[in-house]
């Protein structure tokens, strides 16, 4: 409790609050994590699902993995922890959502200062003209799907070994710089360049606050670690 009180002061205090997301922030929603019990690189191989080389190799398999997972999420709702943040959003002069998750929940919550670091699954990109537009049909009606141009069309997710959109870091680190506390929410600080700002909020002098069921690496980096469900924490402290 006296953890919790502490960063529900941090958080009344700071003018400007930055906020980063990953997968444990949907879990209790009901959509699985990447890494740990039930993650999905568990049972299926990122290098031949979420690859610019595996969808080269077999778009068909990549996209019927793709929709699934869209119908997965259709089927979900926000939870307490997504609506939380919406409510931070609201309360903050400054504030900047920075989500690994492509999944659309935090909009589906309300949130609107959003940087998707990692795309939007609920978007689709075409490898021929480059157009990139939303589709929210789950299923789609047939797989891959084609752009208006013809060309195939691909989601509009960042891939390993795939760079981020321009620019996209820059605006997080700047996020981060204006603000006085960086809540880290339900990622294993594995993936970089995402994990990166962690150590660099701390660097410019942000209260860095984790919140996850289990220890990442920057957990002793952090100024406050709290171990449990988002849903159940971030409702605490907002
Ligand atoms: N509340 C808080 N944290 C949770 C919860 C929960 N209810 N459930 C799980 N966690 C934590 C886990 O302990 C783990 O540290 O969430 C983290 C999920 O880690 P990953 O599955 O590795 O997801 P993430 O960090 O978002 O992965 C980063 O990797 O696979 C790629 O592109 C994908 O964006 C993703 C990136």
């Amino acid at each position: 409790m006296a953890d919790i009180e502490q960063v529900r002061e941090w958080i009344a205090g700071a003018a400007g609050v930055a906020v980063l997301t990953g997968a444990g922030i949907s879990a209790e929603s009901g959509v699985p994590t990447f890494r740990g019990a039930g993650g999905l690189w568990n049972n299926y191989k990122a290098e031949e699902l979420a690859t610019p080389e595996a969808f080269a190799r077999d778009p068909r398999l990549v996209w019927e993995w793709y929709n699934w997972r869209r119908e997965a999420i259709a089927k979900v709702l926000p939870n307490p922890a997504h609506k939380a943040l919406v409510r931070l959003e609201i309360d903050k002069r400054i504030f900047t959502l920075i989500t690994q998750n492509v999944d659309g929940l935090h909009d589906r919550a309300g949130s609107g200062k959003i940087l998707k670091l990692h795309g939007d699954i609920w978007r689709l990109r075409c490898l021929e003209c480059g157009a990139n537009w939303p589709d929210r049909r789950a299923p789609l009606p047939k797989l891959p799907p084609h752009c208006q141009c013809g060309g195939v069309a691909r989601p509009n997710v960042v891939w390993f070994g795939e760079p981020l959109p321009d620019g996209m870091m820059k605006e997080a680190e700047h996020a981060v710089e204006s603000a006085q506390v960086f809540l880290v929410i339900g990622t294993s600080a594995n993936v970089f360049p995402a994990a990166g700002l962690i150590p660099y909020a701390r660097h410019a002098g942000a209260k860095v606050v984790e919140i996850n069921t289990d220890e990442t690496p920057y957990t002793n980096l952090a100024d406050c670690s709290l171990r449990g469900p988002a849903g159940q924490i971030l409702p605490q402290l907002i």
